[in-house]
């Protein structure tokens, strides 16, 4: 089998130097169509609108939107303008601290340096996701015990569509995967926007790894009836205790793992880390739309004006994840406080 676990055949983000082409991750796995964004304003509506997802790949979205916001003629000779567009931009998706990183990086960069340092910023910024992914995957596979055969469990799409490699979570099966080991993926459909059905399952599909794909309420069976080694998830917030944000559905996924004995282990790089936050009630979590219940693909399927509670984000408690897997090395919660 010859795997291809770069993102040379999966590429969410591709910047020209004036314009940021995007894999419109709404339309997969029928289309694989690029759109192609010249204004930071269509950029921010496109993080909205999910067309990029997944918390390191928002960040570089962000990076490359302030790139061109200050390519914008109205903005690039005011700096307090270019700075409040730069904070616009950091508001598009709240959840995923790595935006707010991303961008709190380029506005030192343009104070320091000038305008002239934002595309290399953004390129600096790009280049470390992609080494932070490779070095998760590295630290990752020591936890693992030496088997012939594994059976993982992931949530959401943590993948290269989500990152500038070969992603977190699921860059770390991958990975494991390439190592000439038999690895089956038990993706879940991560209801309702439904990343892993159609990102996951894509993607893994792509890479030939075999995926067995699951709805999200069957997991407590599936844990009952299979041996599962682990499971890997991603996150878009870990705080000073622990807690962590991550795609709704996590924590429901943590509790059970917990109760099967399974390890349930976060993978996310150090920019997902936010220590000024001491615990997970201090995250805002992104509400989406009431349609991404209530509708599929347009057709109605609950009664009009039913009241929806539509999370995108759950936080589960720190004392349920089994270890952190950074590209700082394994970290327990005691040890998260000393890394940034
Ligand atoms: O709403 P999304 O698709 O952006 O949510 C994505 C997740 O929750 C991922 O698990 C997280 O961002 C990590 S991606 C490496």
């Amino acid at each position: 089998m010859n795997l291809n676990l770069n993102n040379n055949i999966i590429k969410p983000l591709e910047y020209t130097g004036y314009s940021l082409k995007i894999l419109d991750q709404r339309l997969l796995p029928s289309q694989e169509i690029y759109l192609e964004f010249t204004e930071a304003d269509e950029i921010i509506k496109a993080m909205k609108a999910m067309i990029v997802r997944g918390a390191p790949a928002i960040g570089l979205a962000g990076a490359w939107a302030c790139c061109l916001a200050a390519k914008n003629p109205e903005l690039k000779d005011n700096e307090n303008q270019l700075i409040e567009k730069f904070e616009e931009i950091k508001e598009a998706r709240p959840t995923a601290v790595n935006l707010s990183k991303a961008i709190e990086r380029m506005k030192l960069s343009l104070k320091e340096k000038g305008l002239n340092s934002l595309e290399e910023e953004a390129e600096a910024i790009f280049n470390e996701d992609q080494e932070m992914c490779q070095m998760m995957a590295v630290y990752g596979l020591t936890l693992l015990p030496n088997k012939s055969e594994y059976k993982f469990i992931t949530h959401c799409n943590t993948g290269s569509l989500a990152t500038a490699g070969i992603g977190t979570a699921l860059g770390l099966i991958k990975f494991l995967a390439g190592q000439k080991k038999k690895v089956k993926v038990f993706a879940t459909e991560t209801r309702p926007y439904l990343q892993g059905s159609r990102l996951t399952a894509w993607e893994l599909n792509k890479c030939q790894i075999p995926v067995t794909l699951m709805p999200d309420s069957a997991t407590a069976y599936l844990m009952s009836k299979e041996n599962i080694d682990a499971v890997f998830v991603g996150a878009d917030r870990i705080v000073a205790n622990g807690d962590t944000a991550n795609k709704i559905g996590t924590y429901t996924l943590a509790l059970l793992a917990r109760e099967f004995k399974i390890p349930f282990y976060v993978v996310a790089p150090s920019t997902s880390i936010d220590l000024s936050l001491s615990s997970g009630a201090e995250i805002e979590i992104e509400q989406r739309e009431s349609s991404e219940l209530t509708e599929f693909n347009g057709l109605k399927i609950a009664p009009s004006g039913i009241e929806v509670f539509n999370p995108s984000f759950d936080i589960t408690p720190g004392n349920l994840i089994t270890a952190f897997i950074t590209e700082k090395g394994i970290l327990n919660i005691e040890k998260l406080k000393n890394i940034l």
